[in-house]
Protein backbone atom coordinates (compact mmCIF):
# COMPACT_ATOMS: atom_id res chain seq x y z
CA UNK A 1 0.00 0.00 0.00
CA UNK A 2 3.02 2.23 0.80
CA UNK A 3 5.46 0.74 -1.53
CA UNK A 4 6.20 4.42 -3.09
CA UNK A 5 6.76 5.61 0.62
CA UNK A 6 9.24 2.83 0.54
CA UNK A 7 10.97 3.63 -2.42
CA UNK A 8 11.35 7.54 -1.05
CA UNK A 9 12.74 6.51 2.44
CA UNK A 10 15.52 4.55 0.62
CA UNK A 11 16.45 7.02 -2.04
CA UNK A 12 16.49 9.42 0.86
CA UNK A 13 18.58 7.40 3.37
CA UNK A 14 21.25 7.45 0.60
CA UNK A 15 21.31 10.78 0.02
CA UNK A 16 21.49 11.98 3.62
CA UNK A 17 24.54 9.35 4.15
CA UNK A 18 26.41 11.46 1.88
CA UNK A 19 24.50 15.11 2.09
CA UNK A 20 23.34 15.13 5.89
CA UNK A 21 21.91 18.54 5.82
CA UNK A 22 18.47 19.79 5.19
CA UNK A 23 18.18 21.52 1.71
CA UNK A 24 15.41 24.26 1.12
CA UNK A 25 15.15 24.68 -2.03
CA UNK A 26 15.01 21.48 -5.23
CA UNK A 27 16.32 22.34 -8.86
CA UNK A 28 15.83 20.72 -11.69
CA UNK A 29 18.00 21.73 -14.64
CA UNK A 30 16.56 20.77 -17.99
CA UNK A 31 18.16 20.24 -21.48
CA UNK A 32 21.38 22.13 -22.37
CA UNK A 33 20.58 24.29 -18.73
CA UNK A 34 23.02 22.09 -16.30
CA UNK A 35 25.52 25.26 -16.18
CA UNK A 36 23.98 26.42 -13.31
CA UNK A 37 25.53 23.53 -11.11
CA UNK A 38 28.87 25.43 -11.44
CA UNK A 39 27.70 28.03 -9.34
CA UNK A 40 26.88 25.79 -6.72
CA UNK A 41 29.42 25.08 -3.47
CA UNK A 42 29.18 21.99 -3.93
CA UNK A 43 29.23 19.67 -0.93
CA UNK A 44 28.21 16.14 -1.98
CA UNK A 45 27.35 14.77 -6.00
CA UNK A 46 25.59 11.66 -6.33
CA UNK A 47 25.49 9.94 -9.60
CA UNK A 48 22.07 8.94 -10.28
CA UNK A 49 22.83 5.59 -10.21
CA UNK A 50 24.04 5.13 -6.83
CA UNK A 51 20.63 6.51 -5.49
CA UNK A 52 17.96 3.41 -4.90
CA UNK A 53 14.72 3.97 -7.34
CA UNK A 54 16.22 6.29 -9.08
CA UNK A 55 15.66 6.16 -12.89
CA UNK A 56 18.91 6.10 -14.95
CA UNK A 57 18.65 9.41 -17.61
CA UNK A 58 19.12 7.96 -21.33
CA UNK A 59 19.35 11.63 -23.00
CA UNK A 60 23.36 12.70 -24.14
CA UNK A 61 22.79 15.85 -23.37
CA UNK A 62 21.76 15.12 -19.95
CA UNK A 63 24.35 14.00 -17.20
CA UNK A 64 22.77 12.02 -14.77
CA UNK A 65 23.72 13.51 -11.26
CA UNK A 66 22.39 15.63 -8.10
CA UNK A 67 24.48 17.76 -6.95
CA UNK A 68 23.74 18.98 -2.69
CA UNK A 69 25.43 22.18 -1.48
CA UNK A 70 24.69 25.80 -0.86
CA UNK A 71 23.98 28.38 -3.63
CA UNK A 72 23.33 32.17 -3.12
CA UNK A 73 23.23 31.50 0.72
CA UNK A 74 20.53 28.54 0.88
CA UNK A 75 20.58 24.59 0.79
CA UNK A 76 19.88 23.43 -2.30
CA UNK A 77 19.74 20.58 -4.39
CA UNK A 78 19.83 20.17 -8.17
CA UNK A 79 19.08 17.58 -10.03
CA UNK A 80 21.90 17.78 -13.50
CA UNK A 81 19.60 16.10 -16.10
CA UNK A 82 15.62 14.89 -15.64
CA UNK A 83 13.87 11.91 -16.73
CA UNK A 84 11.09 12.03 -19.95
CA UNK A 85 8.05 10.42 -20.38
CA UNK A 86 9.53 10.26 -24.13
CA UNK A 87 12.65 7.95 -22.37
CA UNK A 88 9.93 5.07 -21.30
CA UNK A 89 9.33 6.14 -17.81
CA UNK A 90 5.99 6.12 -16.63
CA UNK A 91 4.91 9.65 -14.66
CA UNK A 92 5.42 8.08 -11.53
CA UNK A 93 9.26 7.36 -12.06
CA UNK A 94 9.82 10.60 -13.94
CA UNK A 95 8.39 12.37 -10.72
CA UNK A 96 10.31 10.10 -8.35
CA UNK A 97 12.85 12.88 -7.38
CA UNK A 98 10.78 15.48 -6.46
CA UNK A 99 9.31 13.07 -3.88
CA UNK A 100 12.41 12.32 -2.45
CA UNK A 101 13.50 16.64 -2.65
CA UNK A 102 10.54 16.98 -0.45
CA UNK A 103 10.85 14.40 2.02
CA UNK A 104 14.55 15.44 2.30
CA UNK A 105 12.87 19.18 3.14
CA UNK A 106 13.27 21.44 0.01
CA UNK A 107 10.01 23.33 0.79
CA UNK A 108 10.41 24.91 -3.22
CA UNK A 109 10.78 22.98 -6.40
CA UNK A 110 12.29 25.66 -9.35
CA UNK A 111 12.12 23.67 -12.58
CA UNK A 112 13.61 24.66 -15.61
CA UNK A 113 13.42 23.45 -19.13
CA UNK A 114 14.37 23.90 -22.87
CA UNK A 115 10.86 24.82 -24.48
CA UNK A 116 10.00 25.82 -28.67
CA UNK A 117 8.32 29.49 -28.28
CA UNK A 118 4.88 29.68 -29.94
CA UNK A 119 3.60 33.42 -29.17
CA UNK A 120 5.39 35.77 -32.15
CA UNK A 121 6.66 38.05 -29.49
CA UNK A 122 8.73 35.68 -28.24
CA UNK A 123 12.82 35.33 -29.18
CA UNK A 124 15.49 33.08 -29.32
CA UNK A 125 17.07 32.46 -25.80
CA UNK A 126 14.26 34.34 -24.26
CA UNK A 127 13.43 33.38 -20.53
CA UNK A 128 9.74 32.84 -20.25
CA UNK A 129 8.97 32.72 -16.34
CA UNK A 130 6.42 30.27 -16.32
CA UNK A 131 3.20 31.53 -14.90
CA UNK A 132 0.94 28.07 -15.63
CA UNK A 133 0.42 25.25 -17.84
CA UNK A 134 -1.92 22.92 -19.85
CA UNK A 135 -0.74 19.18 -19.79
CA UNK A 136 -1.49 17.18 -22.69
CA UNK A 137 0.71 13.87 -21.49
CA UNK A 138 -1.26 11.00 -22.20
CA UNK A 139 -0.84 10.27 -18.44
CA UNK A 140 -0.71 11.45 -14.65
CA UNK A 141 1.39 10.85 -11.88
CA UNK A 142 -1.26 10.79 -9.98
CA UNK A 143 -2.99 8.05 -11.37
CA UNK A 144 -3.55 5.10 -8.94
CA UNK A 145 -3.86 4.89 -5.29
CA UNK A 146 -3.76 8.08 -3.30
CA UNK A 147 -1.02 7.91 -0.27
CA UNK A 148 -2.60 10.36 1.75
CA UNK A 149 0.31 10.79 3.54
CA UNK A 150 1.93 12.03 0.50
CA UNK A 151 -0.65 14.88 -0.33
CA UNK A 152 -4.35 14.80 -1.22
CA UNK A 153 -6.45 12.75 -3.70
CA UNK A 154 -7.88 15.15 -5.71
CA UNK A 155 -4.61 17.99 -5.71
CA UNK A 156 -5.63 21.63 -6.29
CA UNK A 157 -4.59 23.21 -9.37
CA UNK A 158 -5.50 27.17 -9.30
CA UNK A 159 -2.30 28.24 -8.72
CA UNK A 160 0.55 25.66 -9.20
CA UNK A 161 2.74 28.80 -9.66
CA UNK A 162 3.61 30.53 -6.75
CA UNK A 163 2.41 34.26 -7.48
CA UNK A 164 5.09 35.67 -4.93
CA UNK A 165 7.82 33.63 -6.52
CA UNK A 166 6.62 34.60 -9.89
CA UNK A 167 7.08 38.22 -8.80
CA UNK A 168 10.65 37.56 -7.34
CA UNK A 169 11.74 36.28 -10.23
CA UNK A 170 10.38 39.40 -12.17
CA UNK A 171 12.11 41.96 -9.65
CA UNK A 172 15.29 39.86 -10.24
CA UNK A 173 15.17 39.49 -14.02
CA UNK A 174 14.52 43.45 -14.53
CA UNK A 175 17.60 44.43 -11.89
CA UNK A 176 19.86 41.92 -14.03
CA UNK A 177 18.13 43.42 -17.15
CA UNK A 178 17.49 39.71 -18.10
CA UNK A 179 14.92 40.00 -20.94
CA UNK A 180 11.90 37.83 -19.11
CA UNK A 181 8.40 37.19 -20.70
CA UNK A 182 5.31 35.21 -18.29
CA UNK A 183 3.38 32.91 -20.21
CA UNK A 184 1.64 29.27 -20.41
CA UNK A 185 4.09 26.14 -20.72
CA UNK A 186 1.74 23.51 -22.31
CA UNK A 187 3.42 19.76 -21.89
CA UNK A 188 3.61 17.27 -24.96
CA UNK A 189 5.24 13.44 -24.89
CA UNK A 190 7.25 14.02 -27.72
CA UNK A 191 9.94 12.26 -28.85
CA UNK A 192 9.16 14.15 -32.27
CA UNK A 193 8.86 17.98 -32.65
CA UNK A 194 5.16 19.24 -33.61
CA UNK A 195 3.63 19.60 -37.09
CA UNK A 196 2.47 23.32 -37.86
CA UNK A 197 -1.05 21.99 -37.48
CA UNK A 198 -0.23 21.20 -33.84
CA UNK A 199 1.72 24.21 -32.94
CA UNK A 200 -1.42 26.39 -34.64
CA UNK A 201 -3.49 23.75 -31.88
CA UNK A 202 -1.29 24.21 -29.14
CA UNK A 203 -0.76 28.07 -29.52
CA UNK A 204 -4.91 28.12 -29.85
CA UNK A 205 -5.11 26.34 -26.58
CA UNK A 206 -3.64 29.08 -24.86
CA UNK A 207 0.00 28.28 -24.61
CA UNK A 208 2.95 30.14 -25.22
CA UNK A 209 5.71 27.98 -25.36
CA UNK A 210 5.61 23.89 -26.14
CA UNK A 211 8.19 21.50 -24.09
CA UNK A 212 8.13 17.70 -23.34
CA UNK A 213 8.53 18.05 -19.51
CA UNK A 214 7.93 19.77 -16.16
CA UNK A 215 4.34 19.23 -15.50
CA UNK A 216 4.48 15.96 -14.11
CA UNK A 217 6.80 17.46 -11.94
CA UNK A 218 5.29 20.24 -10.91
CA UNK A 219 1.62 18.27 -10.61
CA UNK A 220 3.74 15.97 -7.98
CA UNK A 221 5.33 19.55 -6.25
CA UNK A 222 2.23 20.66 -5.84
CA UNK A 223 0.30 17.56 -4.42
CA UNK A 224 3.20 17.59 -1.90
CA UNK A 225 2.29 20.96 -0.60
CA UNK A 226 5.61 22.64 -2.57
CA UNK A 227 5.65 25.70 -3.77
CA UNK A 228 6.58 25.94 -7.52
CA UNK A 229 9.00 28.48 -9.94
CA UNK A 230 9.32 27.43 -13.61
CA UNK A 231 11.35 28.67 -16.42
CA UNK A 232 11.01 27.85 -19.71
CA UNK A 233 14.36 28.94 -22.39
CA UNK A 234 13.31 29.10 -25.56
CA UNK A 235 14.98 27.39 -27.61
CA UNK A 236 13.45 27.08 -31.27
CA UNK A 237 10.61 29.14 -32.42
CA UNK A 238 7.59 27.49 -33.47
CA UNK A 239 5.78 29.71 -36.09
CA UNK A 240 3.46 27.66 -38.88
CA UNK A 241 3.80 29.84 -41.46
CA UNK A 242 7.68 29.58 -41.54
CA UNK A 243 8.62 26.73 -39.66
CA UNK A 244 11.60 25.81 -40.06
CA UNK A 245 13.52 22.35 -39.37
CA UNK A 246 14.85 21.79 -35.21
CA UNK A 247 18.43 20.37 -34.81
CA UNK A 248 19.21 19.23 -31.53
CA UNK A 249 22.77 20.93 -31.76
CA UNK A 250 20.96 24.47 -32.64
CA UNK A 251 18.64 23.58 -29.58
CA UNK A 252 21.82 22.94 -27.38
CA UNK A 253 23.21 26.44 -29.00
CA UNK A 254 20.38 28.57 -27.71
CA UNK A 255 19.87 26.89 -24.48
CA UNK A 256 23.61 27.83 -23.82
CA UNK A 257 22.68 31.05 -24.07
CA UNK A 258 19.56 31.47 -22.18
CA UNK A 259 21.02 28.55 -19.59
CA UNK A 260 23.82 31.46 -19.16
CA UNK A 261 20.92 33.78 -18.15
CA UNK A 262 19.35 31.94 -15.99
CA UNK A 263 22.70 30.74 -13.95
CA UNK A 264 22.96 34.19 -13.67
CA UNK A 265 18.58 34.99 -12.31
CA UNK A 266 18.31 31.48 -10.30
CA UNK A 267 20.70 32.35 -7.53
CA UNK A 268 19.68 36.09 -7.80
CA UNK A 269 15.66 34.70 -7.04
CA UNK A 270 17.07 32.18 -4.19
CA UNK A 271 19.15 34.88 -2.67
CA UNK A 272 15.52 36.66 -2.43
CA UNK A 273 13.33 34.20 -0.88
CA UNK A 274 13.34 33.85 2.45
N1 LIG B 1 8.45 21.25 -29.13
C1 LIG B 1 8.50 20.42 -28.08
N2 LIG B 1 9.50 20.39 -27.25
C2 LIG B 1 10.52 21.23 -27.42
C3 LIG B 1 10.53 22.11 -28.49
C4 LIG B 1 9.44 22.13 -29.39
O1 LIG B 1 9.40 22.89 -30.36
N3 LIG B 1 11.68 22.81 -28.40
C5 LIG B 1 12.34 22.36 -27.31
N4 LIG B 1 11.63 21.40 -26.72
Amino acid sequence: MRELAGKIDAACQAISAKYPERPKIGLILGTGLSGLSEQIDQQAVLPYEEIPHFPQSTVESHTGQLVCGKLAGQNIMAMEGRFHYYEGYSLQEVTFPVRVMKQLGCEILIVTNAAGGMNTQYSLADIMIIEDHINMLPENPLRGVNDDQLGPRFPDMSAPYDAELIQVAKASALSLDIPAQTGVFVAVSGPNLETRAEYRMLKAFGADVVGMSTVPEVIVAQHAGMRVLGFSVVTDLCLPDALEPVELSKILEVAAIGGERLSRLIPKDIETID
